[in-house]
């Protein structure tokens, strides 16, 4: 039996579980969680999703773009660190490093940081020829940074902090929660939610609702604490807080490529995500002394940034499978109802 559905049924014997419980426990639990357990299939693997780092290099090498211009900002100072939390099999940080040369290169010191053990063997191959060079370094999630000057960035993060799913049924706001029987909507106080909730919107329209990431401000708290000048860029899934509410955001769930609701169901063996409000992300951000944070379309953050007719010629020199798969990866990123319209990137600056 799933080891974690025993111990969901011994909590449900005592009363009804909040959805954020459910998922902290699915993804966290320190020997079972789907992020924290030893043995696979995990994610990848297990082909229950894929991030744009499948895709290709894309990403890393327009998030190396950034960083680099950030290190223009600050007056090339001769150690930049990037620190990646949520860095995962290391992938994002290895097209960072593989696309970056000159001064910046020398300067640039990348930190992975992610407890997730089967992530964290991925990435000790990916990270290989960089580890060894002194050019990245892994970190534990509560290990304490010196500070430093240089850059925070993130891939699919904050999509997968437990959250949890609010409605609001015309009078009063109800709250997810796991049964004996299955999920329900149960009435609750929001709390510091349904403020926040209420101040995005104009009026609250029956179904409107949205989820609230409890630990968001203490994550960004901990995570900018060391970082003395510079850049915060996150890449997620996710809308701005008034989107959110109308649309009615809730849990999903990730099995071998197929998305539901069904965020109960087969805990520690499936990925869980939710949107990433980011508008609440970015005045967390705010309130840490960053100004300046907007957040954009992934496919126009891409078209922005990315210099593609630079990129063209060397494109089209690589052998035609490499060429394709190259294309295929800038389309994903850039055409509507892929991710570059499903995902977000947010710049913020201290
Ligand atoms: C959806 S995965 C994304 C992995 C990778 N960024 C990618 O795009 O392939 C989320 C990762 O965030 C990690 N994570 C969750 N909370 C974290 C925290 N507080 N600090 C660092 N990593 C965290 C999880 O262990 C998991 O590996």
């Amino acid at each position: 039996m799933n080891p974690l559905q025993s111990l969901i049924d011994t909590r449900l014997a005592s009363g009804p579980v909040p959805a954020a419980e459910v998922m902290a426990l699915g993804l966290y639990h320190p020997e079972h969680g789907y992020y924290r357990r030893q043995e696979g299939p995990w994610g990848f693997e297990g082909k229950d999703y894929y991030t744009a780092l499948d895709l290709g290099p894309l990403l890393g090498q327009t998030i190396a773009l950034r960083l680099e211009a950030a290190w223009e900002r600050l007056g090339r100072p001769a150690r930049f660190t990037a620190l990646e939390p949520g860095a995962g099999r290391g992938w994002l940080g290895r097209d960072v490093l593989n696309a970056v040369s000159g001064p910046f290169a020398e300067a640039l010191v990348y930190i992975h940081r992610d407890d997730n053990p089967a992530a964290r063997r991925a990435a000790e191959e990916s990270l290989s020829p960089f580890l060894v060079a002194n050019r990245a370094r892994f970190a534990g999630e509560n290990e304490p940074l010196e500070p430093f000057t240089g850059a925070i960035f993130s891939n699919e993060l904050f999509d997968a902090l437990p959250a949890q799913p609010w409605r609001w049924d015309g009078e009063r706001w109800l709250r997810e929660v796991l049964t004996a029987s299955g999920p329900q909507w149960q009435a609750a106080d929001p709390g510091e939610a349904g403020a926040w909730f209420a101040e995005q919107t104009d009026g609250l329209e029956p179904r409107d609702g949205s989820i609230w990431c409890e630990a968001l401000p203490g994550l960004v708290h901990d995570l900018v604490a060391p970082l003395e000048a510079g850049l915060f860029l996150a890449v997620d899934y996710g809308e701005a807080a008034d989107r959110l509410l109308a649309k009615g955001a809730d849990l999903r769930r990730f099995k071998a490529h197929s998305v539901d609701g069904n965020w109960h169901e087969d805990l520690g063996e499936a990925d869980l995500t939710a949107d990433v409000d980011f508008t609440r992300l970015a005045a967390c951000l705010e309130a840490e002394g960053f100004s300046s944070v907007p957040h954009v379309e992934l496919s126009r953050w891409i078209r922005t940034h990315a210099p593609l007719d630079q990129w063209a010629p060397g494109w089209m020199a690589l052998p035609p499978q490499e060429r394709i798969r190259r294309t295929e990866n800038l389309l994903h990123l850039t055409l509507p109802e892929r991710m570059g319209s499903r995902f977000r990137v947010l710049e913020a600056w201290r």
